[in-house]
This record gives structure tokens, sequence and C-alpha cells, in this order.
């Protein structure tokens, strides 16, 4: 079945911008995504009728509020491929699920001589978590290395999983290359040296369904703006046993059983990680920004977005002087280069001017921005609702910047 695209770009606001006098063409859905006007109006509902704290009250309105809030959790699990919505805990994007793993599994289970491997694709927010935990554990964290295209080295990785690894972190797709990992087999492999593994989901949802059974991982987290849905909101899934066992990591509200100044007993997952006030509208957000894709044909989507993909490649060839980063199969939904005579920040701008947008730097990737001796990139992301006129509109651009630069 063929993809509606159109029909996909009408939902979403947004897009029906000029910016500079220009259409907007939007290539930075790997920063964000936009909204469709199914999210939007989910999150004006609980705002305009809906608003009370959840949990807590015996009236209608917090009933109402609970009732979304919960239902949204078991939309997300059903998304994962969870059996049980408690394991499903909220957090404010994939930066708070790591922190949490890291401080409340970490401080409770890392040692001296421990060690946590993370690949050299990993964002800042899968490794400077991990660093200030093995700091104060006085444990360690061991960089997988890359190839040259930006793939990791799974020989290498076989050869640093010993009885030192506790934890394996690994993102599902890069966000800086769009490099697909082999997760499965990543998590195969850390289970089989008795480490654990964490996903990082962030770059993947939007682009592929799910199945963190299937994945065998031990946590796996994601961010509920990069899936079309709100700002400050996200997901992380444990394992059931782990969860139970690893201590709180706010103390607040709605996370103890019982308080008293003799001691504090907690409340069972996963209440027991969701302290104080949460992000009730954009949770509920987040369950509409769940049910909006899962309504879609998400394996069209996906060939849609490989096309967009491939598209990109080719035309790539025509310009003089562009470096694509990254791998030439296993990648999605980014495009990332350098062009030869023009700064990534400079070429960012001057796309902007023409209405293009994209983001330029090190993608909170400096590792791997080093590892490519490269201080940044310019980076076009791409999602289900560009189209292939998108594309071209990107390298009329770049060759408009060419022409300013020859
Ligand atoms: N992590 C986001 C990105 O890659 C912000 O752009």
């Amino acid at each position: 079945m063929d993809f509606d695209v159109e029909s996909v770009r009408a939902q979403f606001p947004a897009l029906q911008q000029e910016v500079n006098g220009r259409p907007l063409i939007y290539l930075d859905s790997a920063a964000t995504t936009q909204k469709p006007k199914a999210v939007i109006d989910a999150i004006t509902h609980y705002y305009q009728c809906d608003n009370a704290n959840v949990h807590r009250a015996a009236h209608a309105l917090s009933s109402r509020a609970t009732s979304a809030f919960e239902a949204s959790r078991q939309l997300v699990a059903d998304f994962l491929g969870s059996p049980d919505p408690a394991q499903v805990i909220w957090v404010r994007g994939v930066t708070e699920a790591v922190n949490l793993v890291a401080y409340s599994w970490g401080r409770s289970n890392l040692n001296a001589g421990d060690r946590v491997l993370v690949s050299t694709l990993e964002h800042h927010s899968d490794i400077v978590p991990w660093q200030l935990v093995c700091a104060e554990r006085g444990a360690e964290v061991v960089a997988i290395p890359v190839s040259d295209e930006g793939v990791i080295d799974q020989a290498a990785y076989d050869e640093l999983l010993d009885e030192r690894v506790k934890m394996v972190a690994v993102n599902h797709v890069s966000n800086a290359l769009g490099t697909v990992n082999p997760v499965k087999e990543m998590v195969a492999k850390a289970k089989a040296a008795g480490a654990l593994c964490m996903v990082d989901g962030a770059q993947a949802v939007a682009h592929w369904p799910l199945d963190v059974i299937d994945l065998g991982c031990d946590f796996y987290a994601f961010s509920g703006h990069k899936l079309f849905g709100p700002t400050g909101v996200g997901a992380l899934w444990g394992r059931r046993k782990l969860l139970e066992a690893m201590p709180p990591f706010f103390g607040g509200g709605e996370m103890i059983d019982r308080v008293s100044f003799d001691g504090t007993t907690f409340n069972t997952i996963p209440f027991k990680f969701e302290a104080g006030t949460p992000h009730i509208a954009g949770v509920i957000g987040l369950g509409a920004a769940v049910k909006w894709v899962q309504s879609l044909d998400r394996d069209a989507a996906a060939a849609h977005e490989a096309q967009l993909l491939a598209h990109c490649d080719e035309l790539a060839q025509e310009i003089p002087g562009l470096r694509r980063l990254g791998p030439d199969t296993n990648r999605i939904g980014v495009f990332s280069f350098l062009l030869e005579g023009t700064h990534p920040e400079d070429l960012g701008t001057l796309l902007d001017q023409q209405g293009i947008a994209i983001r330029t730097g090190h993608h909170c990737a400096q590792p791997l921005m080093s590892r490519f001796d490269i201080p940044g990139s310019a980076r076009a992301s791409f999602s289900l609702y560009n189209t292939m006129a998108d594309v071209e509109a990107l390298f009329t651009g770049l060759r408009k910047v060419q022409e300013l630069f020859a």
C-alpha cells in the first residue's frame, strides 16, 4: 500500500507555514518531531475540561484526569510490547531515564573495578550519567569503538565483554549518524557475559514498531517529543524484578507507602519512581501520540522514509565536495554531512534563510565527532511527514549555498 504523505502532512499545523518567505521544509525531526493535531487537541482537552491532579482527589475531574493518565501508560506499554503497564515509568525523557537507572541501579550495583560499556555513538545523555555514577562508585566507563563508517565494532565489543562489565548502554539508532545498531545481538552478548543492557530508543521509536521482550533488554527509554508527542515527558521501561529491587531516585509525594520520622516505606512500581505531580498533560499528549502513530500503516511509513533517505543519498552524489557521514546501509532518518568550504553553522543559517530547517554542530555526541576528527556536522533528519520535494529542496538549497561561496 502506498503511504499517503499528503494526508499525513495535513495533520501537522506547524508544517503549513512559511519561514523567511518560503514554505517551511522541516528537516530536524531527530531533534524534535512536529505534533499532529490529535496530540495538540488531547492536551488542550485536558486543560480545558479535565484539569486536576491525578491519583489524589475524590472528584470527577481528578478521576477523569487519572483515567486518561493511566490509559496513556497502558498505550505506551502496548506500544513497547510490555506485558505490564507497571513497568512503564514516566520520566522527562531519555536523559532522566538514564540518570534514574544510573543512580538508582548504579549506586546499589556498581563497585570498584566494575565497568559500564557505552558505545562511541552515544549521545551525551547516555555517557555523562554513567561517568558521574562510576566516579562515585570507583567504577569505569569504557567506550566501545566504532568503525570509520560509524558502525559499532562488534569484535571490539566481544573482547571488552568480560566479568568486569555490569552494564552495557547503547542507543538503538545514533542521533548523529542514523546508524541502526544491532541491539538484539548486543543485548544477547551482554546477557551471556552476565551484564545488563539499557537501550536508548530516542531515535528509534518514531521509525518502526518495538518489542522490548523480543529485544531482550533490561531497560528501554524514549522521549515523547521525538514520537510526535510533547516535550518534557518520556518513558522508561524496565524489567519488573530490577525495578522492584531498585531504590527510589526522587523522594516526595506519591512515591511513598507510609512516611514517619522513624522511617519511610515506598509505593510499588511504577509510583515508587514518580515523586511529585507529574507532567499530566504531557503524559496524556504522549498517549495521544502513541495512538496516532499506531493508527498508521507503519510498514508503509517505514518504506516511505527509506525512499526519502535513498533519494537523499542519490542526490548527494551530485554535489561536489559533499562528504556524507555514517554507513550506507542500516541507517535511518538521518543524513549527516560536511560540505567542503562551508562551516556547518553557516550552512544551517543560509539554509534557514531559504526556509529549510536542519541542525548543525556536535549533536551532543562530542566523543563521536572527535572519533572522526571533526568539530561537528550538518544534519538533515527526516520523518514520515517529509516528501521527496523536501529532499529536493535541501539539495537545491545546498547548491545555492555553494554558489554563494564559489
Ligand atoms: N538529541 C537531539 C538531537 O539529536 C536533541 O538533535
